[in-house]
């Protein structure tokens, strides 16, 4: 396979606007039970990557019943040693606009009841340090493929992660907005902190699809912004990831 073998994409939703190639399909099981889907093999720009549908090829996985450790355990077995996570986003903070990018460096998690470590079955607790939740390198280099794009990217940013999957209220965003976060999604967490258990160098590529509960502008809709910028903005993290993947390679 050309393009770097140890790099895979975990992409949530959009994935149909993405308009991967897949050219393989390998099921897997893990000792934590199946992934979202098999692992797919998606042809971006002249490289091949592995890819993992974190709510299944046909979106039919809620953020709360997303099976995180065996997804991050199946890649972690395929050889994946660098993970992006493809998400989706509400903004929060002013500078944050639906159509943008961000590469967020925290995360705040407002999640319950997700199994969110590898550690205790065998009476061995982990703690690992999670003080920078991302990996410093791989955020650089999708700054710059975002710039390269010509994508308007937001380079840092709190990630609040909501339970979901119903969407908050605008006093949760309010709250939110003042343990500072900038943008707010359901999936960024447990997926990070498996990720780092592993020694997994992991980062965000977020679209901003709407702004966040209490925020819409009185002329628009929650969903209608969604739909608005969920199939225009994946097609340009296509475009991002094109670039990333490239410059990833050498
Ligand atoms: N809240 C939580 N998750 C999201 C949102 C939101 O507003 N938009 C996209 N994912």
């Amino acid at each position: 396979m050309t393009g770097a073998r140890d790099l895979a994409l975990v992409i949530g939703s959009g994935l149909e606007a993405l308009g991967l190639e897949i050219v393989a399909r390998s099921s897997t099981h893990t000792p934590y039970g199946p992934p979202s889907s098999a692992l797919l093999t998606a042809k971006i720009g002249a490289s091949r990557v592995l890819c993992l549908p974190r709510h299944g090829e046909a979106h039919t996985i809620a953020p709360h019943e997303i099976n995180y450790r065996a997804n991050l355990w199946a890649l972690w077995q395929h050889g994946v040693r660098r993970c992006i996570g493809v998400n989706v986003v509400g903004a929060i903070a002013a500078d944050l606009a639906p159509g943008d990018l961000a590469v967020p460096d925290q995360l705040i998690d407002y999640t319950w009841g997700r199994p969110g470590t590898f550690g205790g079955a065998d009476g061995r607790v982990v703690h690992v340090d999670f003080a920078e939740p991302f990996d410093a390198e791989l955020r650089r280099a999708l700054a710059a493929a975002a710039r390269a794009a010509g994508a308007r990217v937001v380079e840092d940013g709190t990630y609040g992660v909501t339970q979901g999957p119903r969407l908050e209220t605008a006093a949760e965003i309010d709250r939110l907005e003042r343990d500072g976060c900038a943008m707010v999604g359901m999936t960024a967490l447990p997926e990070a902190a498996l990720a780092r258990e592993l020694g997994m160098r992991y980062a965000i590529c977020a679209l901003a699809v709407n702004h966040a509960a209490g925020r819409i502008p009185a002329s628009a809709t929650i969903h209608g912004e969604i739909e608005r910028h969920l199939g225009e903005g994946m097609r340009r993290m296509r475009g991002v990831l094109e670039r990333l993947v490239e410059a990833l390679r050498a």
